[in-house]
């Protein structure tokens, strides 16, 4: 009856150095190998420089995947410091974690960007974490569903219902994140079921029903269960716990 894929992501953002990184990535695929049995799907997602040595550590292991957190929307050329989709897919990463409420804050990252980022990310055949979430005082105000429905629409409806098979959605309430504070599960289901409508009102059932929303912000293996149950949360972005190899396989085994 559930099609859709369970997903739990960790969000290393920038953090680690480059051996830190590969303990982590080792301690979490033996883990994932020897003690989970399961359909749910890994995601790793590192700083750059990390990409191919944490895949490399990963690769035998089916279920895991490797995001990188950002590209850059052009195809290649002159852009000194950026790092392009095409060099992510190279690297052996699937994924990319785009619009993350840190790059909409500190980088000034808009949806227009952001719809920009995922074309480039699909034409070099990565699957994208879309994330989207409101602010504190966006929520207070009563604006939540107007906020994150525009972040659904402007970055994303521009594209066929084909493109959906590579599309993952993550709500992050930006007052969640790192803050100790969680969604409660009522309060995070109503806005994944809100974002469900809106992809079936859109491109209609099939892509609604198949599209994974991940919820993102203080996921820790203590919450992560009750969340989990909820009918339209379908995984996890994890943040902090996701550097604790032992806590990130916790959360991955309550999906
Ligand atoms: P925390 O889990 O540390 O709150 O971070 C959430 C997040 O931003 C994941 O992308």
């Amino acid at each position: 009856m559930d099609m859709r894929k369970k997903i739990a992501a960790g969000n290393w953002k920038m953090n680690l150095d480059l051996e830190e990184a590969q303990k982590l990535a080792s301690e979490v695929a033996a883990m994932v190998k020897d003690e989970y049995i399961g359909q749910a799907e890994v995601i790793l997602a590192p700083p750059f420089p990390f990409l191919v040595p944490v895949h490399r550590l990963v690769s035998d292991v089916s279920n895991i995947h490797v995001a990188a957190q950002n590209l850059h929307e052009q195809e290649a050329g002159a852009y000194t410091g950026e790092v392009s989709a095409s060099m992510i897919k190279s690297s052996g990463a699937s994924h990319c974690i785009l619009g993350h409420s840190e790059r909409r804050q500190y980088f000034g990252e808009d949806n227009a960007l952001l719809a920009n980022k995922i074309d480039q990310a699909l034409a070099n055949g990565l699957t994208v974490i879309y994330c989207l979430g409101e602010t504190l005082e966006e929520r207070e105000s009563g604006v939540t569903a107007e906020v994150v429905g525009r972040q659904l629409a402007e970055g994303c409806f521009h594209l066929d219902a084909s493109a959906w098979n590579r599309l993952v959605i993550a709500y992050e309430p930006i007052w969640a994140i790192g803050t100790g504070l969680t969604a409660t599960p009522e309060q995070a289901q109503e806005v994944h079921h809100y974002l469900r409508i809106k992809l079936a009102t859109q491109y209609g059932d099939a892509v609604a029903q198949a599209t994974p929303i991940l919820y993102g912000g203080s996921v820790k293996p203590a919450n992560a269960g009750v969340l989990f149950s909820q009918p339209d949360i379908d995984g996890g972005l994890v943040g902090g716990a996701s550097l604790k190899a032992r806590d990130f396989v916790e959360i991955i085994k309550a999906l």
